[in-house]
């Protein structure tokens, strides 16, 4: 087994059903518009997945982790994975603001969700007419090869759409536009999971995943106050060894947003890459993220 993906690598584990994920020295956002290599910001990531990923494992979330393999990697079980991003959210911020307006900050105070907020998007990208014949699900990586020109996505290309799960069918949706003025989804595909399975997720893996790591991030003292977990996304898989739906894939400081002193204005996390702040700055915030997540503990 082996890919090459964007910022890791995964091949064969030392045994049978397990994989090794290596991490790279490689930061991108804006589905890849943007990427930058940036020495060191490997370890500090495996630092980061391994402190959250063993942490998550001591509060009974069943995860893919295994162990940190060295400097760069983690052993991990291998998991065929489930091609969908999962979303949780205590503060409405971000992309949910384009798709859901109405929840936009009040003088720069984000609208904080009582209950998390949990949300699904398809990791297959939408293209639709008149780029194709007719609308159809294609890989990002494809759809990034044929229509993204110089960080400029062709018209009728919709990354990681926004997902809503009915019984037999899932709709998708665009995932930057007001959800509320969309007249019919972009394309209706065959439910990939159960409704079970799809309560499931959001029961046992979103819901426990986000509340344990904000409880630790609220533990967590820093100059501008306690770490406020504002948001984050995860990956899931059925674990190759007994098909059981697990966490898979990493949580570093790429997956979530963290506010110091729930301000989002000192933001340590991927944002300020995507921001556009010095690669200097974007590394040391790494680094110290590294050593916060240390202090993770049950
Ligand atoms: N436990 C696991 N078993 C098998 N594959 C895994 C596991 N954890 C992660 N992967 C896969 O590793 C691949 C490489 O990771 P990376 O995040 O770099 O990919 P990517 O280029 O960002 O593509 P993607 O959009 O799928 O994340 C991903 O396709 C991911 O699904
Ligand atoms: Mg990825």
């Amino acid at each position: 087994m082996y890919v090459e993906g964007k910022t890791k690598s995964v091949t064969a584990g030392p045994e049978e059903g397990t994989v090794v994920l290596r991490t790279k020295n490689e930061l991108t956002g804006g589905d890849a518009a943007k990427r930058a290599t940036i020495e060191g910001i490997a370890a500090h990531k495996t630092t980061q997945a391994a402190n959250a990923l063993r942490y998550l494992e001591d509060c009974g979330i069943p995860t893919a982790f295994i162990k940190q393999q060295d400097e760069t990697s983690l052993i991990c079980a291998a998991c065929e994975m489930i091609p969908l991003e999962l979303v949780s959210r205590r503060f409405a911020w971000g992309s949910f603001l384009k798709r859901e307006p109405s929840f936009s900050p009040n003088n720069g105070t984000p609208f904080r969700f009582d209950e998390i907020k949990t949300e699904i998007f398809h990791k297959d990208a939408v293209v639709v007419p008149p780029t194709v014949e007719s609308a159809q699900q294609m890989k990002e990586s494809e759809a990034r090869d044929k229509f993204l020109k110089d960080g400029v996505w062709a018209p009728g290309i919709y990354t990681d759409p926004y997902v809503v799960c009915h019984e037999e069918t899932w709709d998708l949706y665009p995932a930057k536009e007001v959800l509320a003025e969309q007249e019919t989804p972009l394309l209706t595909i065959p439910a990939a999971l159960s409704a079970s399975e799809v309560a499931q997720l959001r029961n046992e893996i979103m819901i426990p995943c986000f509340e344990a790591l904000e409880k630790a991030w609220a533990k967590v003292e820093t100059t501008f106050g306690a770490v406020a977990l504002a948001d984050m996304k995860i990956e899931v898989g059925r674990r190759v060894s007994d098909g059981k739906l697990v966490l898979a894939d990493v949580v570093d400081n790429d997956s979530w947003r963290i506010w110091p002193g729930a301000d989002p204005t000192k933001q340590l996390d991927k944002q300020n890459f995507r921001d556009g702040h010095s690669l200097g700055q974007v590394a040391d915030n790494y680094a110290l993220v590294a050593e916060l997540t240390a202090q993770f503990s049950h």
